[in-house]
């Protein structure tokens, strides 16, 4: 008889999602398994159930094509995240009925594609005797396990991008430019958009900033003949003493939503500095459209791995960029812990050598 995977995907959206389905629903047919997509994440297991086939012909353009054929959720019954890397337990009674729509769809095995809060929910289903897979979605980077998520690179393009444009707008203006990027608690876009794009200052989660350097920062390049200043400022950027910078509102997980620093630095660098400063917040469009070359042979490496592994029966283990290659790591290793930019290593190093600003 015919074995069939389920693919679900959860959280926010990211580049890649649809690049991952298709390598699953790709190398689950060589296999001679039927893929079966789970339609608005974890839900779709549950009455009334929501599956969408994934014969060859509905693949077409998946690979390059941004969100998620299968749609997602990041709120409702299945959000298990709480806050700085904390996830909540689910009831029994929504694992047990889980589990039960598992098994009326006749499936094997569930390929979940997410970042930490569907991939505690993995955890869970698995600890709950659901043969599962994890694949690491989130522009983020902040997940450990693994050294790349997918969506990361993509990101990481539309900020250097922005940055780029930026430089000119701001060169032309004399002006101080302050990009806020995304990335939760982690300063992993910030650092690598502002040394791609040669920011002047790049302020990250993981080194509370000042602004007593940052403005020294800005009259040196003064006194070098250079009138603008580009300060790459990641959103959970907050000043040495202080607490992150949230707006009233929650994400869609119910964690509070970080924004508002960018323009807090602009607004005091123009008092403290008397130059023009403006503030850009990039926003969703880090998380919209199509993925980039690295990501998309990151999806697929992903996506056939998750196969192998269940192939393998190798359950409640989540793929992982190890350096060299594609392999798994447990569960346990992804969730629980935020990975967050080294603080004395890496790219923190790197900007420091350049005479990059870090704000202490
Ligand atoms: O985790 C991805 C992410 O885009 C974060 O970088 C950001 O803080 C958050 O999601 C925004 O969530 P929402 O789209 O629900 O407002």
């Amino acid at each position: 008889m015919t074995q069939r995977i389920g693919i679900v995907t959860g959280g926010g959206d990211c580049p890649g999602l649809n690049t991952v389905i298709r390598a699953v629903a790709k190398a689950a047919n060589r296999r001679g398994w039927e893929p079966l997509g789970i339609v608005g994440g974890y839900e779709g297991l549950l009455e009334p159930q929501q599956t969408r086939r994934l014969v060859v012909r509905e693949l077409d353009g998946l690979l390059t094509r941004g969100g998620t054929i299968l749609g997602t959720a990041n709120r409702g019954k299945f959000s298990a995240k709480v806050g700085h890397g904390e996830s909540r337990d689910l009831p029994r009674d929504l694992l047990d009925a889980t589990l039960e729509g598992f098994r009326k769809l006749k499936l094997s095995a569930l390929v979940s594609i997410g970042g930490d809060g569907s991939l505690s929910i993995a955890r869970q289903m698995f600890r709950h005797g659901m043969p599962i897979v994890g694949v690491p979605k989130t522009i983020d980077n902040d997940l450990a396990g693994t050294i790349f998520t997918f969506g990361f690179e993509s990101a990481v393009d539309c900020a250097t991008d922005a940055v780029d444009r930026l430089q000119t707008t701001a060169e032309s203006h004399n002006r101080v430019m302050v990009l806020e990027v995304m990335g939760r608690y982690a300063g992993w876009i910030a650092i690598y958009a502002g040394v791609a794009g040669g920011a002047d200052v790049i302020l990250i989660p993981e080194i509370p900033f000042e602004y007593e350097p940052i403005v020294r920062k800005i009259s040196e390049r003064q006194k070098q003949g250079k009138q603008h200043t580009i300060v790459v400022a990641a959103e959970g950027a907050r000043l040495k003493g202080g607490g992150f910078v949230t707006s009233a509102q929650t994400t869609g997980t119910g964690e509070a939503r970080l924004g508002g620093i960018g323009n807090q630095i602009a607004a005091e660098l123009q008092q403290r500095t008397g130059k023009e400063s403006r503030c850009c917040v990039l926003g969703h469009l880090q998380r919209g459209g199509r993925p980039g070359t690295f990501d998309r042979v990151l999806c697929t490496a992903f996506g056939t791995e998750a196969v192998e592994l269940v192939v393998r029966q190798e359950f409640g283990r989540m793929v992982s960029f190890l350096g060299t290659h594609v392999g798994s790591v447990p569960l346990d290793e992804a969730v629980d812990t935020l990975k967050t930019v080294p603080t004395h290593g890496g790219l923190v190093q790197t900007a420091r050598a350049l005479g990059v600003c870090l704000g202490d």
